[in-house]
């Protein structure tokens, strides 16, 4: 069996998300019994550390281990440390191969790994192509004896240019269908439910569509500022860091047509088209209306003085990096044609929440004009996280006479499936890889095309004199003009409050 046998190469090792996320991840695959029979993680890093020191470092002394059970396994956790080993990779990723190969080479036959290999990005996207290029002037790429596999961090590139670039430096070393491109939404159960929801059952799909739908609305919140991010953040923003990638994946799903089956380059075959779709905000008049952008301002939360973005550590104190964004666009196809879709995400919001709404039509024609409470639409709401789950919003006749008409929910929560336990999506994601499914990543062409989507806006925001960027006090829902986005009398619905 070739997913029996392989070794896992992850460049970046001492960093903060193979501690913080991947190591977890692999424990967690342990402990459930799925990782493979013959398997070791090599972790290569620029720190000086010996597989010991690694071990302890990263998995023993990790407070990310999720399951306290299992943490208390000493078994457990001494059989998964044995598989960890530690390559230093000196001063920087741009040479000294030859020792790593060796080292790769040793463990190789030490374990039979039979030469299969998942190579881990998880550095600073500017050093991938080197990193690449030497693997494959080692050797390490060949896929004669075992099968080769690159897993890539976000950001995948940092606009267009440079995420076609990107793409250009690694299909010179790998194959499209050897690269995964990692967007972790991908790997939550309720975004893969999108699918589900949609296209098993025969109650949505057939009103999924701009006859029964008014709009969509998602929206992605975080309690949290930038937290120990804020270098990375200050050159990114809300659109790069999560609107480019896990937001587009989320639209994608919803706006897709029925794949002809569940492979992944039918899905993801679809996911393009839907990405291609989004009609692109180009003139100045479109982005200045339908673009909101906002950044966070210090405030009072419960007695606890919150930091401004502009104050937090790494941020440049005049910085114009967005912290909130949201975006009202079209689909230009035939099933969304005039369904305005309206995306935000954003930090410092008062929850830490993500979900999707489908707002649907009133009925053509109204009966019952006592309709009291129920006077606006049907809703489906996805709940992505927290409290994973679908929520139904539907009217119901008021005990009593006449027809007065009242709002009522169908609530269906994941945690009520008995021995539900959803896999942490980088646990998902990694298994899938490691099986060589890449249904879950996105492909070069959609992450291009979620950039042909963002570059206008960021452009405008960087050229444009009458972009505005307006502050919004930590802990409320971001700044008032982004309900002006909405059209008609609809508001945004802010979950929990
Ligand atoms: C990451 C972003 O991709 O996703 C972070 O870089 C963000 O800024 C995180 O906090 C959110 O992920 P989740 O799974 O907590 O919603």
């Amino acid at each position: 069996d070739r997913t029996e046998s392989q070794m896992l190469i992850i460049f970046g090792a001492s960093g903060d998300l193979t501690a913080r996320k991947l190591i977890p991840a692999l424990y967690n695959l342990h402990c459930g019994g799925h990782l493979p029979k013959n398997f070791l993680v090599l972790g290569v890093s620029r720190s000086p550390l010996s597989d010991k020191d690694f071990r302890n470092k990263v998995a023993l002394e990790s407070s990310y281990l999720e399951d306290e059970n299992q943490k208390g396994n000493s078994d457990h956790l001494s059989n998964f440390s044995e598989k960890l080993f530690y390559h230093d990779i000196g001063n920087s990723y741009e040479d000294s191969y030859e020792s790593l190969a060796e080292r790769v080479k040793g463990l190789n036959s030490e374990f039979k790994t039979a030469y299969n290999f998942i190579f881990y990005l998880s550095t600073p996207p500017n050093i991938y192509e080197v990193i690449a290029k030497n693997l494959s002037e080692q050797g390490l790429t060949q896929q004669k004896k075992g099968w080769k596999r690159m897993i890539v961090e976000k950001p995948f590139g940092y606009d267009l240019a440079s995420a076609k670039e990107l793409n250009n430096s690694l299909h010179k070393y790998f194959n499209e269908e050897q690269i995964f491109r990692i967007d972790h939404y991908l790997g939550k159960e309720t975004v893969q439910n999108l699918l589900v929801t949609r296209f098993a059952n025969s109650i949505f799909e057939p009103l999924w569509n701009r006859n029964y739908i008014q709009h969509v609305e998602i929206t992605n919140a975080e309690s949290v500022g930038v937290e120990k991010r804020g270098g990375y953040y200050d050159s990114s923003g809300a659109l790069r860091d999560m609107f480019q990638n896990h937001l587009l994946q989320i639209v994608s799903l919803v706006v897709m047509e029925p794949p002809i089956g569940a492979k992944a380059e039918e899905i993801r075959n679809e996911k393009v088209k839907a990405l291609k779709s989004l009609r692109i905000l180009t003139d100045h008049k479109s982005l200045n209306e339908n673009t909101i952008r906002g950044q966070y301002l210090s405030a009072d939360i419960n007695g606890d003085k919150v930091k401004g973005y502009r104050e937090e550590d790494g941020v440049n104190p005049d910085s114009t990096t967005e912290t909130y964004v949201a975006i009202k666009f079209f689909v230009d196809n035939w099933r969304w044609k005039d369904v305005p879709f309206y995306v935000r995400t954003a930090k410092r919001m008062p929850t830490k929440v993500t979900e999707i709404v489908i707002h649907f039509k009133p009925p053509h024609h109204r009966i019952f004009t006592d309709s009291g409470m129920f006077n606006k639409d049907n809703k489906l709401i996805i709940r992505i996280q927290p409290d994973e789950g679908i929520l139904i919003k539907f009217g119901v006749k008021v005990p009593g006479q006449g027809f007065k008409v009242e709002r009522a929910n169908l609530d269906f929560y994941y945690d009520s499936l008995a021995e539900t336990n959803l896999m942490a999506a980088y646990e998902r994601l990694l298994l899938d890889a490691m099986q060589g499914d890449a249904t879950l990543y996105a492909r070069a062409d959609e992450v291009e095309a979620a950039w042909e989507f963002v570059d206008p806006i960021l452009n405008f925001w960087k050229t444009s004199k009458d972009s505005m960027i307006y502050g919004y006090s930590a802990g409320v829902w971001g700044p008032q003009n982004a309900d002006d986005l909405l059209e008609g009398d609809n508001t945004w619905r802010n979950p929990g409050s």
